[in-house]
């Protein structure tokens, strides 16, 4: 076991895949009963139960129908996850802009193999029908549509994104919806609507460097909650946050979380919504990841659970359809008019051509479609890209499964510094996201996220192979 504290039922689950991967359980043996090891270990069926059920998610056993759970014949015990690390519970200014920009600049070179970078490639995005719904929407602009769509967007647009939450069962405010620059401004927009500076914002641990700029430019100060790479953001801890100090927001990713790819469950972020309502904090959740869904329906967002206005979702079409074209929005409940504010005393509007081209496809393009493809693509690839890391990483490397997005995050032996590896991986034209990058005290220091998303390019075989030889030099 590593220094984290884990709950009664992550432990439960981490003992028996331990016993699973030294073969004391053997593949087609049966767990015990849920009721010996309720008394074996002295905890509750719910607590087995939620162990067996995250140890079935991880495919280290299979449930049979009114038999139990038996452990899964794999040729070879798949690497171990990595494990949520309890951050110190103390705010922390946030400096990491300087270490990004270094990063960032290293990687733009169009001859290194990008598994630093956050895109997935531009072969699976379809700019040729983007590009024809937007000659087709601006030949068709009426000029009163220009002024029309300041300052929250264009009608059009904001009509399409609001019948795809209603899909989804969510009934947004006609007023709710802003569409902005990106997710990227909807989320400083949110964040600067619901906090003053020195305020006091929860992010995860590890978390998106984008989200530490945030903070770091509106002078906000960050407090760091666990972050399961399985079930996301740590309740218990949290729930212990917030009746210690009194926090202005949180900024959370629920759906394929950057950098883990954690997925929490609906029942946690319905739980999560409800614990954030009680103590009338305001969740700011980042869903650009949200469509890229391994499964067969989106996963519902936290905003799904919001009764009270409380959650301001933000996402954007950068991930999923349209990089490059800058399109993003914040659903942004109760705040929506303080947001709206914001938007026009700092940019006015965003620009209207990619707006019209997204409202045309949206109607015309086959959005769905295309969903489908990217999703099977990135999957596939997900799991070529897991299977080299099981051969070629050193002993002892942690890896995720997540069950969408384009991201593993490793944890390596100890003794790996990844900033080294990354600097010498860089020297061989291999970029990667250094684990220092994703928390304000760098504490992810022998940890790496790679971006797994370019089906198709052999060089990022060769490069992980690479990666992986590199890291067992240490
Ligand atoms: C979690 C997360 N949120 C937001 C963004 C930014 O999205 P956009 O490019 O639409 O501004 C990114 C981009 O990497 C991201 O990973």
């Amino acid at each position: 076991m590593s220094e984290t504290t884990l709950n009664r039922y992550q432990q439960l689950a981490e003992d028996i895949a331990d016993g699973i991967r030294a073969g004391a359980l053997r593949p087609g043996e049966r767990l015990p009963s849920v009721r010996q090891t309720c008394a074996q270990r002295g905890v509750s069926p719910s607590t087995v139960f939620q162990a067996y059920a995250r140890l079935e998610s991880q495919g280290l056993v299979e449930a049979r129908p009114r038999s139990g759970y038996y452990v899964r014949a794999t040729r070879r015990a798949p690497r171990a996850e990595p494990q949520a690390a309890p951050p110190r519970d103390e705010a922390t200014p946030v400096a990491v802009s300087e270490l990004v920009f270094d990063l960032l600049e290293s990687t733009r070179d169009g001859d290194v193999v990008p598994l630093g970078s956050a895109f997935p490639a531009a072969h699976l995005f379809p700019f040729d029908t983007l590009a024809r719904c937007g000659a087709r929407a601006m030949r068709r602009l009426a000029p009163a549509r220009i002024t029309g769509a300041l300052t929250a967007g264009d009608e059009g647009l904001r009509h399409g994104l609001r019948r795809r939450y209603a899909l989804q069962g969510i009934a947004l405010a006609e007023n709710e919806l802003i569409v902005t620059h990106g997710a990227m401004e909807a989320l400083n927009l949110c964040l600067q609507a619901v906090t003053q500076p020195g305020d006091l914002v929860v992010v995860e641990s590890p978390t998106f460097y984008a989200a530490l700029h945030a903070l770091e430019r509106l002078h906000l100060r960050a407090v760091e909650v666990a972050t399961d790479p399985r079930d996301g953001v740590d309740l218990d801890a949290l729930a212990g946050l917030l009746s210690r100090q009194r926090v202005a927001a949180c900024w959370f990713m629920p759906s394929f979380q950057n950098p883990l790819g954690a997925l929490m469950p609906p029942l946690r972020k319905q739980a999560l919504v409800e614990l954030l309502a009680r103590h009338r904090v305001p969740l700011i959740e980042d869903d650009v990841y949200g469509e890229l869904h391994d499964g067969a329906r989106r996963p519902p967002p936290a905003k799904a659970f919001d009764r009270e206005g409380g959650v301001l979702h933000c996402s954007s079409f950068s991930k999923c359809l349209a990089p490059g074209y800058r399109v993003g929005w914040a659903a942004a409940g109760r705040y929506a008019p303080a947001v709206t504010r914001l938007k026009m005393m700092s940019s006015l509007a965003t620009a209207l051509p990619p707006q019209l081209a997204l409202a045309d496809y949206l109607d015309h393009g086959g959005y769905d479609r295309h969903l489908r493809r990217l999703r099977e693509a990135l999957a596939a690839q997900r799991q070529r890209a897991l299977r080299l890391v099981e051969r070629c990483f050193p002993p002892g490397t942690r890896v995720t499964r997540p069950q969408g997005g384009y991201f593993l995050w490793l944890e390596l032996p100890k003794g790996v510094d990844a900033l080294a590896l990354h600097q010498r991986a860089m020297a061989e034209g291999i970029s990667t996201a250094p684990g220092a990058l994703f928390s304000a005290d760098r504490r992810f220091t022998h940890h790496l996220r790679l971006n797994v998303g370019h089906p198709g390019d052999r060089r990022f075989d060769a490069a992980l192979r690479r990666l992986g030889e590199l890291a067992h030099a240490g």
